[in-house]
């Protein structure tokens, strides 16, 4: 019997030829539809493999018909680096895998963190919404100014692989870095990207720039809520490609209303992909629909990595990037 595998969107093409070889592969092949809960719920029971993305809910209730459907569900392969879409310890209970693609898509996150960072500080959307209008009658001395990038200071909050690669950028950019991490980093790491490590309010109270690293968990649900963004300086942006629900949205909203802080560039929203409606007619928030991973080789490689950890599970070897034990 060859192995059943189900993946859940479509996704770049090298990684089905490696899924073909291996089992019987079904896939939506549909670009841009999402399955809904109770369409993956009648689809996903009876597979021995699933290749999912972020954007497929896959709880407890769908991992236990996987586990007790024939054939039973051995590895839940997410497409992506977070995995706060899985419920691992009722993976873990049912004996199924999980794994997800780190590592490969650090530095082009950090990218886009940064282009977000710099497309906020220097108001570049509102500029070429302007210049596309019509509007552009000569050079200005006081046509869009913004914040000052290089010389600032940035606030990482969460220093793991994408948040030391944040930091990296920003050494170009000669910023001071603060970091705020559950641990203190090893002191090479700390001097090679010339970080300074210090508590979030002390961070949030003196970084101009404050960029969020975290992954999703309980202990950072909002973690950026009412009381931290009214830490943080009036002239300071918000930079979020970790998880929307980080940042309570409703607070943020307000805070960016009222001027307690001056912009936010924003990749991850808290009820994605529903997006808070005023923030979309504010000229100071930059809103791009999830994309900081989103560079064609680093997508390919996401799913090829997914894909291998099929690969090794049906060679009988340990799933390279498996989460759970
Ligand atoms: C994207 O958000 C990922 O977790 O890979
Ligand atoms: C701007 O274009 C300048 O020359 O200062």
């Amino acid at each position: 019997e060859r192995p059943k595998i189900l993946v859940t969107q479509k996704i770049p093409a090298d990684a089905y030829s490696l899924l073909h070889a291996i089992g019987e592969v079904e896939a939506n092949m549909d670009e841009g539809v999402i399955w809904s809960p109770e369409e993956l719920s009648r689809r996903a029971p009876g597979h021995d493999y699933l290749l999912c993305l972020l954007t497929d809910t896959i709880d407890a209730r769908l991992l236990g018909a996987c586990a007790s459907a024939s054939p039973r569900l051995k590895l839940v392969a997410n497409m992506a680096v977070g995995y706060n879409n899985i419920d691992v310890e009722a993976a873990t209970r049912q004996q199924i895998a999980v794994s997800n693609t780190p590592g490969i898509l650090s530095d082009t996150t950090a990218d886009l963190a940064f282009a977000l960072l710099l497309a906020t500080a220097r108001r570049l959307p509102e500029a070429e919404r302007f210049l596309r209008a019509g509007k552009f009658t000569g050079w200005g001395p006081l046509l869009f100014c913004g914040a000052e990038v290089h010389g600032s200071t940035l606030g990482i909050i969460g220093a793991g692989r994408i948040g030391q690669l944040m930091a990296k950028r920003a050494s170009g950019f000669d910023m001071r870095v603060l970091y705020y991490n559950t641990k203190c980093l090893p002191a090479d790491i700390e001097d090679a990207y010339q970080l300074t490590y210090g508590g979030l309010d002390e961070l949030l109270s003196q970084s101009d720039f404050v960029s969020l690293h975290v992954p999703y968990a309980s202990s950072t649900h909002h973690l950026i809520g009412e009381r931290e963004l009214a830490l943080m300086k009036p002239s300071a942006i918000l930079v979020n490609t970790a998880r929307g629900p980080v940042v309570d949205e409703k607070a943020l909203v307000r805070a960016l209303q009222s001027g307690q802080i001056a912009g936010a560039g924003l990749d991850v929203f808290e009820h994605e992909p529903a997006v808070e409606p005023e923030l979309l007619s504010m000229e100071n928030v930059v809103l791009v629909p999830h994309i900081a991973s989103a560079s064609l080789k680093t997508r390919a490689r996401m799913a090829t990595m997914a894909a291998e950890n099929i690969v090794a599970h049906v060679q009988g070897q340990r799933p390279p990037n498996q989460v759970n034990r």
